[in-house]
């Protein structure tokens, strides 16, 4: 996680250093800091805690320098501190760094630098990086942060600045980075949201690749080896107003609200005439897949879970899905016979891509869903499928998650009409409902007051139930995700006809439940399972598009949403789960966009 940003030019670097700094804040937010060239001196301002404490540093401190790089951070390696804050220094203090990523081998580094002589302040990997560099140093930056990135096993993308020079020199391996050029200047982050206000234009480094960006001869590029490459310049079309709250007070709740535009935009990416066209090109014949695994964390592997369900429908194979963190570890059956689909939003995240390298290596067919074009799980993919979602900044997953439903819907259908599993009337059928779905999400969003209701009624639990079969349990697990990660209120799904076998013996009088009830055929089913709890004192809501008169007897408030389609209805379904969450929060005074303890892009193993 943390996230990194530079800034080499005519305006106040330092002011563009802040201003990025908080369009990474979701990278992490446990402190912040800057350095930057002042003449011959490099000043470095760093403390504790949110961004703001920074700005009332820099205020008390200004300077207007051309040259900063900055750093937010989320805590791998000691404790939030303002030592252990980012840039850190070498002993001289005249070469400064900023670091996104771990460097496994940094306690031998330090070992042997302790052994020459070198004296730490901080407790975090990332300092042997500053004294490594500078014991290569003879003057010529690049060439020493060259040798030094080559001594580093783990993952980095670094900024490093010297008094000695006018240049930022940056370096990237595993950990994301990007290069923006503007009108005679440049930009360093770990995403183009920390510059899109400036720029639309930029490059992605490879893995390995150091980058000198100077005044003079403005980016330059060298790969692993030392040789001067060229990168293709992008352009990146995302509004800068995507990385902002456009008036609402929290960028979950924004987020909320984009999905019916996000799931549309999906839609229209890859369907036209009735058609479904996923540009897979590297895919080979379907009939020589026999398996598919689905590898994810968190919100994206309960989206892999619904997905499951339809692709095992329309395409006839069996799908297992799995944890990345796991999946990584234990996966002896993947062979050049397996699709692996991979979901995730950031495209970034260390497990799913430790999943991918391992599959692409056991020769199956790799495709992943990702919500950032240029991630580097999409740049490793055989072939890759983009939600069109925009830019997802608060902490828990909102807008992904349903987009990533819809994607996987999509490959189902796709799959199912290719391998001729799926007959042309399905096939509409199911055209024609998912085109329905972004109007579904839109009816949710126009009622919120019962779901904010039961938000006040549940703030006061410290312990909460879902429950629902199928389809409806995986919405009551992302649910209960939900619920723990920003409302700190201890939530667990359960199967509902595994509650007696366990779980039940936790439930008391007014122990809050919540029962998902979307699927026609397992509704009384549900019903019966809601009466076990009943009888035991719980207060339950039901989320239920199924609303008969047995659920009215049976429960104590019905949130009602949209029926729709198959899988499609976790789309719809999942929206007040997400507002409850929402508004829990708030009653609890939570600070929703940044929960404690998380970060957005989780980098690290
Ligand atoms: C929960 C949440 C996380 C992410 C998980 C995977 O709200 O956001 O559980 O879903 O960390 O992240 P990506 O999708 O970026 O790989």
């Amino acid at each position: 996680m943390c996230g990194i940003v530079g800034y080499l030019g005519e305006k106040d670097a330092e002011k563009i250093i802040i201003e990025g700094l908080k369009k990474l804040e979701y990278r992490g937010y446990d402190s912040a800091g800057l350095a930057c060239k002042i003449g011959d001196s490099v000043k470095i301002l760093k403390c504790k805690g949110r961004l703001s404490n920074l700005e009332e540093l820099f205020e008390k401190d200004p300077s207007s320098a051309p040259i900063a790089i900055g750093h937010t951070r989320w805590a791998t390696h000691g404790e939030p501190s303002d030592v252990n804050s980012h840039p850190h220094f070498n002993s001289s203090k005249k070469i400064a760094v900023v670091h996104n990523g771990i460097i496994e081998n940094y306690h031998s580094i330090k070992t042997e630098l302790i052994q020459k002589g070198v004296k730490f302040v901080s407790e975090t990997d990332t300092e042997v990086i500053p004294h490594l560099i500078d014991s290569f140093y003879d003057g010529d930056l690049l060439a020493a942060v060259q040798k030094a990135v080559r001594l580093l096993r783990g993952s980095f993308a670094i900024a490093v600045i010297s008094a000695d020079s006018d240049e930022i020199v940056a370096a990237r391996k595993e950990s994301p980075l990007v290069i923006g050029v503007g009108d005679g200047d440049y930009y360093v982050a770990s995403d183009v949201l920390a510059a899109l206000s400036y720029t639309k234009r930029f490059y992605y480094p490879e893995n390995g690749d150091v980058i000198r960006i100077s005044k003079k001869n403005g980016i330059e590029i060298f790969d692993a080896s030392g040789n001067a490459v060229v990168r293709e310049e992008k352009y990146v079309n995302i509004s800068a107003d995507a990385a902002t709250k456009c008036g609402y007070d929290h960028f979950m709740l924004k987020e909320i609200n984009e999905q019916p535009d996000a799931c549309a935009n999906t839609i229209l990416r890859y369907c036209y005439d009735n058609n479904i066209s996923l540009d897979l090109k590297n895919i080979k014949d379907l009939s020589r897949y026999n398996k598919i695994y689905i590898v994810a964390c968190g919100t994206a592997y309960h989206a892999g879970l619904i997905g499951k369900i339809a692709i095992e429908k329309y395409f006839k194979i069996p799908v297992t899905v799995d944890i990345a963190s796991e999946f990584r570890y234990y996966s002896p059956f993947v062979d050049d016979r397996s699709i692996v689909i991979l979901i995730s939003q950031s495209g970034e995240t260390a497990d799913t891509l430790a999943a991918l390298r391992n599959s692409k290596e056991a020769g199956a067919y790799v495709l992943s869903i990702t919500n950032v074009v240029g991630s580097t799980v999409a740049r490793e993919s055989d072939d890759v499928i983009t939600t069109i979602a925009g830019p997802e900044i608060a902490v828990a997953s909102t807008k992904a998650f349903t987009t990533q439903v819809v994607a996987l819907f999509l490959v189902a259908l796709y799959f199912g009409r290719i391998s001729g599993n799926i007959s042309d009337s399905q096939f509409d059928e199911c055209m024609d409902e998912l085109e329905k779905i972004p109007e579904k999400v839109r009816e949710v969003l126009k009622n919120t007051d019962i779901i904010k209701q039961e938000a006040m009624h549940i703030k006061d639990y410290d312990q909460l139930f879902y429950i629902g079969r199928g389809c409806d349990r995986v919405i009551g697990m992302e649910g209960a995700l939900k619920l723990k990660e920003i409302s700190y209120i201890y939530t667990e799904a359960f199967p509902a006809g595994e509650m007696k076998h366990g779980p039940i013996a936790l439930i008391q009088k007014d122990t809050p439940a919540i029962a998902i009830i979307t699927q026609k055929d397992l509704a009384e089913k549900t019903i019966s399972n809601i009466k076990e709890l009943k009888a035991r004192g719980a207060y339950v809501i039901a989320i239920a598009s199924e609303i008969t008169e047995e659920l009215e007897k049976t429960v104590d408030k019905i949130i009602p949403v949209p029926e729709a389609f198959g899988i499609l209805v976790a789309v719809p379904a999942i929206l007040p789960c997400q507002l409850l969450a929402y508004y829990a929060s708030i009653f609890r005074g939570n600070d929703v966009d940044k929960p404690r303890n998380l970060a957005k892009s989780v980098t690290v193993e």
